[in-house]
């Protein structure tokens, strides 16, 4: 069945303390980490725009205000360059700027889970479709990965969420699914569960961090009822929703770091440089140095 109505909003929790990157994280947001020149969380917004995403939701914390600074009009700066003649760098600013009303904020006051971050956006969200990125999941895609889901969204006219295949044995980190019929790039989910027992997950089909989602699941994250971890667990209201409402995951084409983990990260810094020209012939210098 086709969406009937069109994706237009994100939500971009990162109220996250990234205690596993200290000190780096002490006093800057772990989205603000840079992937060669670029900070996490620009990532993600562009990956959205890509899509067609035109309304951003921060679900923030304390200290997370220069993540909307980042898409504030940095006046200073641009005189400074206009000054000493910096087209360059002038053009690459206007050229990421977002137009005036596209961001806001709400506050995750208590660290209760994802599940409880996305409810803080309820208000955002009202009646809508919504997409969810998680900027630490970092994604290299020839076609945006929320573009993808979007795509899928479009066609099912339901929920949505991208999955990959990992080893079984790192299975109970992640959201994984009950998969029924395959079709092309789409799979059936028929359950899901949050970070399971290895002998007891459903399969090893893992969902990363992109979802589109129907507004319906705020009814049932407002229930508050605490998963895996004693949190309130995204994955748990997202599996209310099965048989009232069609889900998908999306076999997703690219690949996806981790920016979460310090290696994933690092991986990323390679990965990202290798595909860039200006970069790659650096990269490729340093990593023979290094072999
Ligand atoms: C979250 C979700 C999980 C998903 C993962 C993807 O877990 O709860 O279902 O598989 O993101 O990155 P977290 O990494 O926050 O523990």
């Amino acid at each position: 069945m086709p969406a009937k109505k069109p994706l237009k909003k994100a939500v971009l929790p990162v109220a996250g303390l990234g205690t596993r990157f200290l000190p780096a994280t002490k006093v800057m947001a772990k989205e603000m980490l840079p992937v060669v020149d670029k900070p996490l969380i620009q990532y993600a917004v562009e990956e959205a725009r890509a899509a067609g995403i035109e309304q951003f939701c921060f679900v923030t914390g304390r200290g997370k205000v220069m993540l909307v600074d980042q898409f504030d009009v940095a006046v200073e700066l641009e005189r400074t360059l206009t000054e000493r003649g910096k087209q360059k760098e002038l053009d690459m600013l206007h050229a990421q700027a977002l137009p005036p009303g596209s961001i806001i904020t709400t506050r995750q006051q208590v660290p209760l889970g994802l599940g409880h971050a996305i409810w803080c956006a309820r208000a955002f969200i009202a009646d809508d479709p919504f997409a969810i990125l998680l900027p630490d999941d970092l994604m290299q895609c020839e076609v945006s990965c929320t573009r993808q889901l979007a795509d899928a969204y479009n066609e099912t006219g339901g929920n949505v969420v991208a999955v990959e295949e990992v080893p079984r044995e790192i299975v109970n980190r992640y959201g994984v699914i009950d998969p029924g019929a395959t079709t092309g790039n789409l799979v059936e989910v028929k359950g899901l569960v949050e970070k399971p027992p290895i002998e007891k997950a459903p399969s090893n089909l893992t969902v990363i961090g992109r979802y589109v989602l129907m507004p319906e699941v705020i009814g049932h994250l407002s229930k508050m009822e605490r998963g895996a971890g004693n949190e309130i667990q995204l994955t748990d209201s997202m599996a209310k929703l099965i048989g009232s409402q069609p889900f998908h995951g999306v076999l997703y084409q690219g690949r996806r770091f981790d920016c979460g983990d310090k290696a994933g990260y690092l991986e990323a810094q390679v990965a990202f440089a290798l595909a860039r020209p200006d970069m790659a012939p650096a990269m490729r210098e340093i990593l023979k140095r290094h072999a």
